[in-house]
């Protein structure tokens, strides 16, 4: 990351926070799903954002495949590279928020420490971590890009659960146990949450 220059000063916007939120009628969260590769974040973040637009609130996926087509096509999965990732993310997601948005990101982000960046960067009052808890063996089974069978066999390397950390959150404000509860109840859970934290009414 290169350095700011000290000549680029922060400019105000003309439309404040409250006038935003007055417009759109909620307030704007960060939905932070972390979880394996095939747990289900992107299925279980859409199906929320579908439910979000049902109710007229204004919401954006962010989606870890897809960032990595563009903003962060120059980015691999080193732990360095990784980090890079997620420090994008998290200035991306900022910049949603400010511009009122519900923004859900959905990216294995394995570092707790990142996550943890992410939500000071945002301010914690703006962060929920949502668990999708998927135990390794079930997204191994499910295995819908055929990656874990790449990993096994050495063709990828640095595969989360493989050869490359993951470190699960230790207090998630939501957690979703996927092979337990289906892809609808895991969604209904996210907006009772928001219900209960005053998102939108
Ligand atoms: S993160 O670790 O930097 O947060 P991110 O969510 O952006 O990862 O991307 C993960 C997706 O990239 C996986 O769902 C999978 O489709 C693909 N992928 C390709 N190589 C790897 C790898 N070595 N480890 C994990 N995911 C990989």
């Amino acid at each position: 990351m290169t350095q700011i220059s000290s000549d680029v000063v922060w400019h105000q916007g003309s439309v404040s926070y409250l006038e935003r939120q007055q417009l759109n009628q909620h307030k704007p969260v960060l939905l932070w799903y972390t979880g394996l590769s095939g747990s289900g974040k992107s299925t279980i973040a859409n199906a929320v954002d579908r439910l979000l637009f049902e109710r007229h609130v204004h919401s954006y996926v962010l989606d870890g495949d897809n960032v990595r087509h563009g903003l962060n096509g120059d980015l691999g999965f080193s732990d360095l590279d990784r980090i890079e990732n997620i420090r994008r993310i998290s200035e991306v997601a900022k910049l949603m928020l400010d511009a009122g948005l519900v923004v859900s990101t959905a990216f294995i982000s394995p570092f707790i420490s990142d996550r943890e960046q992410a939500r000071q960067l945002v301010g914690p009052e703006y962060f929920v971590e949502v668990f999708v808890d998927t135990p390794l063996s079930v997204c191994e089974q499910r295995d819908p890009k055929g990656l874990y069978q790449k990993a096994r066999a050495g063709e990828i390397k640095n595969f989360t659960g493989i050869d490359s950390a993951y470190q699960p959150p230790e207090n998630p404000g939501i957690h979703l146990k996927t092979a337990q509860q289906d892809v609808t109840q895991c969604a209904q859970q996210v907006i009772d949450t928001l219900l209960k934290l005053r998102i939108f009414n």
